[in-house]
């Protein structure tokens, strides 16, 4: 959406460009530009700095808007920011994620949650009604999980957060992020600190089953 909005905004700067230039008989540059192609003919620089310039464009447009996205998360149904909440508003996680420390699963807040405060802040945001509407027609929010351990193993908080591990230490600056991104765990990663700290290694006992 962005791209085709500056892409429009770009063309219309250069029709404008043109009108004004050739002021307001815009054929003209028919004729310059055929004259241009016969110097081209003549002389091939012109052609590969031309090349080269456009080429360069393409691919500045690339970095610039394609590269952000890419290395952002999946888009989720709501564009919910942790950033927001836990960072700028210091919700604690564990208001949204109350199991953390005694279940299996620490749960994804349910949108009655989110109803608690946003029945009353900025309740007329877009957004927002979405939250209404998944609460009207009692369907659950389809989140999309990012953060994934391999199949084989079997991943309790409960341990690591008795033991103070901070949430930061697995999950990255979360507090400072808009879109949370894929990330898998791997072994290297859970032995590693685990070895630090001198916590189990008996991996087939503890982890894997
Ligand atoms: C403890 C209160 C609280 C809870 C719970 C809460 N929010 Fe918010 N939310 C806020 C506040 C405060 C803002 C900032 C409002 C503002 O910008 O004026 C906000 C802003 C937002 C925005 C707009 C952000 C933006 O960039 O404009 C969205 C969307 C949102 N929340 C979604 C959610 C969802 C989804 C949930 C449930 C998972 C949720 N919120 C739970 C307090 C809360
Ligand atoms: C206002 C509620 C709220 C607060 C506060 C909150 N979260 Fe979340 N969290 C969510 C929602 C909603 C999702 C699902 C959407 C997403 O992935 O962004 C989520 C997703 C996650 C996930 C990804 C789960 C997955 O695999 O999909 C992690 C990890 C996480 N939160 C950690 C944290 C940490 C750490 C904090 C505190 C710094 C925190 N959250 C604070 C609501 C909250
Ligand atoms: C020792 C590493 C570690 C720490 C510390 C940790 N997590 Fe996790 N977290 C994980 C792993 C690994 C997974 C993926 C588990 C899975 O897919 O079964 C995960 C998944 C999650 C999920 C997604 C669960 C789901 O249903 O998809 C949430 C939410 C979450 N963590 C929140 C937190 C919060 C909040 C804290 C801090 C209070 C925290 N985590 C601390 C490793 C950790
Ligand atoms: C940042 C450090 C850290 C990381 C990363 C980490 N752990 Fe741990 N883990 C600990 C600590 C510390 C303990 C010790 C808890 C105790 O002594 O009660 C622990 C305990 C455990 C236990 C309980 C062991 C027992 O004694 O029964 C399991 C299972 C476990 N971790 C699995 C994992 C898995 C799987 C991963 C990778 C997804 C992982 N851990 C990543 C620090 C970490």
């Amino acid at each position: 959406m962005e791209i085709i909005l500056t892409s429009l905004t770009f063309l219309t700067i250069i029709v404008l460009v043109i009108l004004v230039g050739t002021k307001g008989h815009p054929l003209v540059i028919i004729y310059h530009f055929q004259s241009f192609m016969a110097q081209v003919r003549e002389n091939k620089v012109q052609l590969t700095i031309l090349s080269a310039l456009i080429i360069l464009v393409f691919l500045f447009a690339y970095f610039y808007y394609l590269m952000p996205n890419m290395n952002a998360g999946p888009l989720q149904p709501i564009p919910f920011s942790h950033r927001v909440h836990a960072g700028h508003k210091m919700i604690d996680c564990r208001f949204c994620h109350s199991y953390v420390d005694r279940s299996l699963d620490p749960g994804i807040p349910p949108v009655e949650k989110c109803l608690f405060c946003h029945k009353f802040i900025i309740t007329r945001h877009p957004e927002i009604q979405k939250e209404h509407h998944y609460f009207n027609t009692k369907t659950p929010t389809p989140w999309k999980k990012v953060f994934y351990v391999p199949e084989h193993v079997v991943f309790n908080h409960e341990r690591h957060i008795k033991k103070d591990v901070a949430c930061e230490k697995c999950h990255g600056d979360v507090k400072g992020t808009d879109r949370l991104k894929h990330h898998e765990f791997k072994m290297g990663f859970c032995v590693g600190c685990h070895r630090k700290e001198k916590a189990n290694l008996d991996c087939w006992l503890s982890c894997h089953n």
